[in-house]
Formats: C-alpha cells, sequence, structure tokens
C-alpha cells in the first residue's frame, strides 16, 4: 500500500505481545497464576498469535517469574499461536523444553554494563554462553529470538553507538537468530535516532530479520514505530496496557501499549489479525486484578465513550 511517492507502509504487521512477561516481571506485588493465565487467554481470544508468556531466568533475579513453568504447563494452547519464552543459558532453556515452549529468546545488550547489571557477565560472555544454547535449540527444532538491549541508550552509560548495536545484532544474527528486536530499553528514543538505528543495522542484517521493542519511558513509542515503518520494520513488540518494565533498569517505565499500537495500524489500513475491543477488555481485567490505571490512552479514550 503506498500512500505517498516517498513512503510506503505494509497490508500487515505482526505483533509480538510481551505484556505476561515483559510486562509482568516488573510487579512488586505477586501475581496468581490463575491470573496470568487468564490474561494469556484472553489476549489470543482477542487475535494476539504471538505472546511472550514467561521467563526461564534466576527466581533470585526476577522473582515474578519464577512460576513460568507452571504458566506453560498449564496454558489453553490455541492453534496457530505462538507461545515463547526468555532463556538466558542452557538451565534455562532445559526448563523451557521440558514445557514444551514453542519458541525461546536470548537477551543480549549493546552496554557493558547493562550486560552485567542484567545477566551478569559481559557482552563477549553473554554471546560465547549463547552457541551452546543454540545448537542444542537447533536440535530440537526451536526457534530462537535475540534481544538487543540499550539499543538507543543505556541507564549507565547513556548514549549508545548504533555501530555496537549493529555488531551484537549481527553476532546473534549469525549465530542463528531468526529475528532481531531492538530494544529500547529504558524509552529514550526519538524518531530521527530510531532512523540512524535502524540504517546502522541494516547495513549488517536485512531489515526483514529486525522488529522493534519500545518502553514508552518519555511517550515516544508511537512516533518511533512509526519511523521504524517508515524504514522496513514490519514487527513490533508491545505490551496490552502499556505493563513494564525491566528490572535491571531503574526508570524504565512499561513497554508502549498493544491498543495503542493496533489503534494507530488500524487506522492506517495496516492489518494486524487483532480485535482492538477484545483487547481493551484483556488490558481493563489485567489492570483490575493489578489495582491500576491501564497505560494505554486508546483503552482510556475507548472506555470511557
Ligand atoms: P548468575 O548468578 O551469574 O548465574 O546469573 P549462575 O549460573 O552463577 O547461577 C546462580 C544461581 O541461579 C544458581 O542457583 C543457578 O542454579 C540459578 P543457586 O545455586 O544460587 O541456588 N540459575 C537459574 N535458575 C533458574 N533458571 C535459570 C537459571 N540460571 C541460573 N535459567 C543469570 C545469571 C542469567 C541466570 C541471571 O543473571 C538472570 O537470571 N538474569 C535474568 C535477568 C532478567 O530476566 N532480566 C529481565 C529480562 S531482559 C529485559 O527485560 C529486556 C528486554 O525486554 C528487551 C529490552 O527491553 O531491552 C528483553
Ligand atoms: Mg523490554
Amino acid at each position: 500500500m503506498s500512500h505517498s511517492p516517498q513512503i510506503s507502509y505494509p497490508n500487515s504487521v505482526k505483533i509480538v505481545e510481551v505484556g505476561p512477561r515483559d510486562g509482568l516481571q516488573n510487579e512488586s506485588q505477586t501475581i496468581a497464576l490463575a491470573d496470568k493465565l487468564q490474561l494469556i487467554a484472553n489476549l489470543t481470544d482477542a487475535g494476539v498469535q504471538h505472546v511472550e508468556a514467561g521467563s526461564f531466568v534466576s527466581p533470585k533475579w526476577v522473582p515474578q517469574m519464577a512460576d513460568s513453568s507452571s504458566v506453560f504447563a498449564q496454558l489453553p494452547r490455541k492453534a496457530g499461536v505462538t507461545y515463547s519464552a526468555l532463556t538466558p543459558n542452557i538451565k534455562g532453556l532445559e526448563a523451557a523444553l521440558a514445557v514444551n515452549v514453542d519458541e525461546v529468546a536470548i537477551f543480549g545488550a549493546a552496554s557493558e554494563s547493562f550486560s552485567q547489571k542484567n545477566i551478569n557477565c559481559s557482552i563477549a560472555e553473554s554471546l560465547k554462553r549463547f552457541k551452546p544454547l543454540m545448537a542444542m535449540a537447533q536440535r530440537h527444532g526451536i526457534r530462537v529470538r535475540g534481544y538487543v538491549s540499550c539499543v538507543l541508550g543505556c541507564p549507565y552509560e547513556g548514549d549508545i553507538s548504533p555501530t555496537k548495536v549493529a555488531q551484537v545484532s549481527k553476532a546473534l544474527f549469525d549465530m542463528g537468530c531468526y529475528e532481531i528486536s531492538l530494544g529500547d530499553t529504558i524509552g529514550v528514543g526519538t524518531p530521527l535516532k530510531t532512523q540512524q538505528l535502524i540504517e546502522t543495522v541494516r547495513q549488517a542484517l536485512p531489515t526483514s530479520k529486525l522488529a522493534v521493542h519500545f518502553h514508552d519511558t518519555y511517550g515516544q513509542a508511537l512516533a518511533n514505530i512509526l519511523m521504524a515503518l517508515q524504514h522496513g520494520i514490519r514487527v513490533i513488540d508491545s505490551a496490552v496496557a502499556g505493563l513494564g518494565g525491566c528490572p535491571y533498569a531503574k526508570g524504565a517505565s512499561g513497554n508502549i501499549a498493544t491498543e495503542d499500537v493496533v489503534y494507530m495500524l488500524h487506522g492506517m489500513g495496516i492489518e494486524t489479525g487483532i480485535d482492538l475491543t477484545k483487547l481493551i477488555k484483556a488490558g481493563k481485567n489485567i489492570m483490575t486484578t493489578l489495582g491500576r490505571e491501564s497505560h494505554s490512552k486508546v483503552a482510556g479514550a475507548l472506555l470511557t465513550e
């Protein structure tokens, strides 16, 4: 579909819903297993086709994800939906395989300090650690997604060079990740920086292998997503109700709300396969459980209509 001589947008975009993982991992209150399962069921009922449903990390580091094995064991799996999880090491992958996770993700960073704080090792060490994990996942026929954190700034180091992001992205891609999700972990990016980032990273790997993952701390995420779309990105990570944050990135607020992304895309004539009304209900339900207001502007507007 073409809207102007210069800019063309796709007919459809894939949404990777990360609320049950990126969203809930940062909650201080304990969330009942039944509430997690209900959230995931509500999301897939709304048409979400990829849900990051948990994380096989150290329960000492991220207590909120400690019941991920139970989440996957009890998921009401819907045909055609991919249920994925984060796995930082072999131990995590073994736990994920034991409960039939469809797909896993490894997560590195473009910032040394963030890598240390988040996964307790250097960038080089993390890449070394991911190799046997990748080999094991391939033996089991499991696809592996790769995350790169701090692509537009780091809570400890400030500015991050797009070249560094490109290097880490390429290392993960060359290792066998089928897609690289570029994470603006602390939501500091602005549109022209997003453009520069994508232009740099796509010299190292094809744009069709990239996804974007914006936290909305500074309210820039939708503008950045629009810029990413204009530069050929077709996969967007988001969290229902704008849930979330990263426990190892102080001040990082939630991901951009899926409702707001879907409203923008549908308004541009871009399909997502998601029913916005049902998605808003899924968001309202989890926020009622958490006892907080949604971060989604669209949910706020449509629920008061
Ligand atoms: P470590 O302490 O260096 O690891 O942590 P270790 O191998 O020395 O093990 C220490 C303990 O952890 C041992 O237990 C292990 O058994 C256990 P102990 O003997 O002390 O009782 N352990 C595990 N337990 C369960 N599952 C595992 C596992 N591995 C070790 N897989 C480690 C290294 C990577 C494990 C740790 O640093 C960790 O779990 N980090 C996870 C941090 C995290 O989950 N952060 C949030 C996700 S990333 C994110 O949000 C960013 C993203 O959204 C993109 C963006 O926004 O930019 C993806
Ligand atoms: Mg994140």
